[in-house]
Formats: C-alpha cells, structure tokens, sequence
C-alpha cells in the first residue's frame, strides 16, 4: 500500500518558483491556499564575500540547487508531480541570469507534464504574500512594497488590478540599509541585523535628513540619505555605530510611514498592506500600527517569512491569474528585469 498524500485526491496543485535574485525558492499551495511546502534557500553566504549579489554566482547556485528543492518539496506535500496542475515562476522584475534559470526550468517542467504555465510578476507576488496569509482582508487597499530591490506605493482597487502611486527615484529602501549595514560592517543582507544594533542606539543622536517627506508626491529618494551617513562617519570616526544605526533607521521609517499613510487617506482607503523584506522590519510595524490605529487606518503586514522573498507568494499570485482570471502563457514567455505593475 502507498502512503495517504498529504494533499486530498480533488486538489489541484499549483508549483511555484522564485529565483529573481538571490534566493532559490520552491512552494506547493493547493486551491484552498493551504501550503503544502515553502522551502526558501538563501544564497546569501555566497554572496557575502563580495557585499552584493554576483548575477552569474547567483544563476549557477539557481541551477544547481533548483531541482533538488523541487525533488523535496513534492517529498514535503507527500504528492507526485503527476498530481501538479499549474507551474508558476516569477518573470520579473529581477536579474536576467537568474530569472531565466527559473522560468526555463519551469516552463520545461509544465511541458513535460502537459500542464499550463503562468509567468508571475514579483511585484504581484509580494503582495500575494499578504492575499495568503490575510484572506479576510482585501483590496481596496494602499500597497507599500518596500525590499532590496524596490520601494514603491500601489493603490489595488483589487487583486490583478494595480494603480502605481509613487516609487523610488534611485535606491530602494533595503538597498540602503544593506548598504549602510556594510559600512557599519554588518554583512549582507543587513536590514535584520542592523535593526538589531539599532535597539542599542538611541534613534535621536544624529538628524539625519528625512529625504523628500516634504514634498507632495509619494516618491522616495534614500540614495542621498546613504551619502550624508557615509560622510557622517567618516567625520565622526569614533561614533556610535548603535547611534548611526538608530537614527539612520529612524529616517527610513520616519519617511516610509509618512508616504504611507499619507498616500492612503489622499486614496481615501481603509487599509495599508506593507509587503517585501523590509516590512519584517519590527520598527516599521509597530510605528505604521501606531500611527494608522488612531486614524481609523487597518494596517497589515505578512508573516515575516512571507515578506522576504519566497515561493509561496509566487504560487498563491500564479494561482489567482490562471484559476481566477483565467490567464496563462505560452512556452515563448522571455523575462522581463524591468518589469513593472
Ligand atoms: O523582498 P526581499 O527578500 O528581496 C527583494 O525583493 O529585494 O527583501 C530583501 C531586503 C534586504 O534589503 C534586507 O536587508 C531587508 O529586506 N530586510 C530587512 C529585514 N529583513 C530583511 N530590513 C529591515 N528589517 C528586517 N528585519
Ligand atoms: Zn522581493
């Protein structure tokens, strides 16, 4: 006799696949958004050496460690790939080398099994994060995706549906922490542990500039704000480095929260979804749930292994596209680096 699968026999599977930068992720989520495995595998020891992710290192380790985490993430769900009824990976934006290693590699499998194939905006996917883990709350809703490689606001009068509000006009938010992380000398990705060092700094030592929060528009700019802090301690080489890092990271929030809610109560919405690797961040969520409680503004942010990249927002995104808006692509799908909402 074989063993139950953990999966029932009606389900249909959907296998989602992450590789726009540095993480090689694999999900198995059912129709019934119930994970069924989400295994992420970090290549940041790889990359640590060099202070950033190394485009080709990155396509090779993909190559190498995709299919095995495929191999065990079927083990996981108890299923085999016979069982599967949709391939989904991310098809930008993100590194070329990267992301065609992942798109190839699933279009492959969704042609060996006969089965349909869905490229999935990354985009898209962090804010699935939240569809996955939330489902009782949402759209409409303000969407803040903040991570490495993207800052940016998005009005979602519902999910498929996005309306850009602002984004950043050079570094993204965890760009910037991960490179005032190395000059604190904190290895990347520095956003975690530099939060960490910042709970032994005191957030009002040094007042950095709170770049563009007081314009109008919702776009950021934190390339300026990784300068002044460079050129701080260089000239306070026996500064703090808890101080630097509170009162950096103080800024950053400082201007994410005023942009946030902001672009919210001007979209007249109800509720702000913060999504991507810096809405782990501890001090981002207990001042945007500080600040929109009183306003009568429902803040909600993923679980924290939802925000950083993974495989399960690519699945549960893949998902909705294919079963509810009744979307696929064709096996000539190319990636797209620079692709936006
Ligand atoms: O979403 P993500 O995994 O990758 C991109 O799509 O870019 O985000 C990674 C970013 C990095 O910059 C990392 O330093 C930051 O998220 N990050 C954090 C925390 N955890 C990860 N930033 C602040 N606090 C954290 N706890
Ligand atoms: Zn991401």
């Amino acid at each position: 006799m074989t063993e139950p699968s953990a999966a029932s026999m009606g389900d249909v599977l959907t296998l989602g696949i992450e590789t726009s930068c540095d993480e090689t992720a694999v999900a198995i989520l059912d129709r019934g958004s119930r994970l069924l495995a989400n295994l992420v595998y970090s290549q940041a020891e790889l990359h640590a050496p060099f202070g950033g992710v190394v485009p080709e290192v990155a396509s090779r380790d993909h190559l190498r460690k995709l299919p095995l985490l495929v191999r065990e993430a079927l083990a996981q769900a108890r299923t085999p790939a016979s069982r599967l009824g949709l391939v989904a990976a991310t098809s930008g934006p993100g590194l070329i080398g990267p992301l065609l290693v992942g798109l190839s590699y699933a279009k492959g499998l969704a042609f060996g099994l006969d089965i349909p194939f869905i490229g999935v905006n990354h985009l898209e996917g962090h804010i699935f994060a939240h569809a996955l883990s939330t489902p009782d709350a949402g759209p409409p809703f303000m969407a803040l995706i903040v991570s490495g490689g993207h800052t940016c606001l998005v009005a979602v009068p519902e999910y498929g549906s996005y309306r850009p509000v602002g984004s950043t006009l050079d570094d993204a938010a965890g760009e910037a922490l991960d490179k005032v992380g190395k000059l604190l000398g904190i290895p990347y990705p520095a956003g975690a542990e530099l939060e960490r060092l910042a709970a032994t700094g005191r957030a009002d030592a040094i007042p950095f500039p709170r770049p563009m929060a007081g314009t109008h528009g919702f776009d950021f700019s934190f390339a300026g704000l990784k300068t002044a802090v460079s050129i701080y301690v260089a000239k306070h080489p026996g500064v703090d480095r808890a101080d630097v890092a509170a009162s950096f990271l103080e800024s950053v929030v400082d201007v994410l929260c005023g942009k946030a809610i902001e672009a919210t109560r001007r979209h007249h919405l109800r509720r702000l979804v913060v999504v991507g690797g810096v809405a782990a961040c501890g001090r981002l969520r207990t001042r945007l749930a500080d600040v929109a409680g009183p306003l009568g503004i429902d803040v909600r942010f993923p679980p924290r292994p939802l925000c950083t990249d993974n495989a399960a927002m690519i699945a549960a995104a893949g998902s909705h596209r294919h079963y509810v808006l009744g979307e696929q692509h064709d096996l000539t799908l190319t990636p797209d680096p620079r692709m936006g909402l």
